[in-house]
C-alpha cells in the first residue's frame, strides 16, 4: 500500500501566467469540455456496442463502479482542471475544441480498426508485432514487441501513431489530457523562480508528445526532451511540436538513457510504467535517478494502483484482460515508493486524478 503524503500547497506562478480567468474564459472552458466530453464518451459506448464484451455487462455491474461513480470521478478532475488554470497553475489549453474534418476522419479510422482490435482480443493474440519482426528491425527489447491494448501494429506504425491519442481519450470518455495536466501543477512549483532556459526536461516514453506539447504551452522556454522507442510515435510528436523551438526529440531506451549523470533537472514519466515488466521498473528508476542532478524531480503519471481508491479496485483487475496489458496486474500492486526509494529517490506528493496518479520524487539536494 502506498502512503498518503499531503498534497502540495498552494505556490506562485510565474507572472506571465494569468491568475483569474473571465467569465467568457469559464465559458469557453466548460463548453469546451462539455463538447469533448459528450463525444469520446458517444464514441465509447458506440465502440462497447460493437466489441465482443470480456466479462458480461451483469459481471461488471454487480462488481465494478457504477458508471455514475466514474462520471462524477471524471467531472471532479475536470473541475480541478479548471481551478489549476484559474489559479495559473498552467494556461488554458489552446486546442481544447478539436478540428471537426480532423476528428471525423480519425474517429472513422477508430471504428475501421475496431474490428481488427476486437478479433485480436477475443483469440487473445497480444504478440503479432514479435511474430512480424523482420531480420532488417532494430533489436527492440522483448516485453516491447506487443499490441498493447490490442492496437495494430503494437507501437510500431504511423497508422498505430495516428490513432493512438485518439484510442486514449475514446477510453478515458476526454479526460486522458486533464490527467496530464495535472502533473504540470508540481512543474509549476519547481519551475517557480528558476530560469527556464537553462533547466532539461525529459519525457521519456513521450510517445506522440502529447504531455510535452502540454508542458510546453504551460511553459514555453523550458528546454524539453522527449525520448522514445518508438520512431512512428516520435515522427508524430516531431509533427505536434513542429516550430517549438526548446523541444527535441530522441530515439532510445529509457533503460539506458543517453544523458551524463546529474544533467537533467526533471524526468517526466506519463502512462509508461504500467506497460513494463518489473526488471524494466527497476532499470529504468535507477537511470532517472542517474541522470537527475541533486535537488531534481520525477513527475511520475500512471493509473491509480490497488488501494488508492477502493471503488476503483474491481476496475483495475477487469482493465488488464479487456486490453493486453500483460504487466498491469503486476503494476497496480507494486510499492513505487520502494522502488523509487531503492534508487535513493524519496516520495514528496501522491495526487489521485480520475483513474491516474501523480506522484513525485525528488533526489536529495
Ligand atoms: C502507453 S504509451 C504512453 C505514451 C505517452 N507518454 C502518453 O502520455 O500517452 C507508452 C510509450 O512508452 C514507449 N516505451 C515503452 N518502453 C520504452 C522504453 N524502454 N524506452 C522508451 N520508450 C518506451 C512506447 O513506445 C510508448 O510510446
Amino acid at each position: 500500500m502506498i502512503a498518503r503524503l499531503p498534497c502540495p500547497g498552494p505556490a506562485r506562478y510565474p507572472a506571465t501566467m494569468r491568475s483569474h480567468l473571465s467569465p467568457i474564459d469559464r465559458l469557453a472552458y466548460t463548453a469546451s469540455q462539455a463538447a469533448r466530453f459528450g463525444w469520446f464518451y458517444s464514441q465509447y459506448r458506440r465502440a462497447q456496442r460493437r466489441i465482443t464484451p470480456v466479462v458480461r455487462k451483469e459481471q461488471l455491474r454487480d462488481s465494478g463502479p457504477s458508471t455514475s461513480e466514474l462520471l462524477s470521478a471524471l467531472f471532479a478532475l475536470f473541475r480541478r482542471d479548471m481551478k489549476n488554470i484559474e489559479a495559473g497553475r498552467y494556461a488554458m489549453p489552446p486546442d481544447m475544441w478539436p478540428r471537426p474534418g480532423r476528428v471525423l476522419g480519425v474517429n472513422r479510422r477508430f471504428f475501421r480498426d475496431l474490428q481488427t482490435v476486437d478479433r485480436r482480443r477475443q483469440a487473445g493474440a497480444g504478440d503479432e508485432v514479435f511474430r512480424k519482426l523482420r531480420d532488417s528491425d532494430p533489436p527492440y527489447p522483448r516485453y516491447f514487441l506487443q499490441n498493447f491494448h490490442f492496437q495494430s501494429d503494437g507501437y510500431l506504425s504511423a497508422d498505430s501513431a495516428d490513432l493512438y491519442d485518439y484510442q486514449v481519450e475514446i477510453l478515458f470518455s476526454g479526460g486522458a489530457d486533464a490527467m496530464r495536466r495535472q502533473a504540470l501543477v508540481p512543474l509549476a512549483e519547481f519551475m517557480n523562480g528558476r530560469p527556464a532556459a537553462t533547466t532539461q526536461l525529459v519525457d521519456i516514453g513521450c510517445g506522440t508528445g502529447r504531455f510535452l506539447r502540454l508542458a510546453s504551452d504551460a511553459q514555453p522556454l523550458l528546454r524539453m526532451t522527449g525520448l522514445d522507442l518508438s520512431p512512428p510515435y516520435l515522427d508524430r510528436a516531431r509533427r505536434s511540436l513542429r516550430g517549438r523551438r526548446a523541444v527535441r526529440f530522441m530515439t532510445g531506451n529509457a533503460e539506458q538513457l543517453p544523458f551524463p549523470d546529474a544533467s537533467v533537472d526533471v524526468v517526466s514519466n506519463i502512462f509508461l510504467f504500467h506497460e513494463l515488466p518489473a526488471r524494466v521498473r527497476t532499470n529504468v528508476v535507477r537511470e532517472m535517478a542517474r541522470v537527475l542532478r541533486p535537488g531534481g524531480l520525477v513527475l511520475h503519471v500512471d493509473t491509480i494502483q490497488k488501494g488508492d481508491e477502493a471503488r476503483f479496485d474491481q476496475l483495475l483487475d477487469f482493465f488488464p484482460r479487456a486490453y493486453h496489458e500483460p504487466y498491469f496486474a503486476d503494476y497496480v500492486a507494486s510499492d513505487l515508493e520502494a522502488l523509487y526509494g531503492e534508487a535513493g529517490l524519496t516520495a514528496r506528493t501522491h495526487t489521485n486524478a480520475f483513474l491516474s496518479k501523480v506522484s513525485v520524487f525528488a533526489k536529495p539536494a
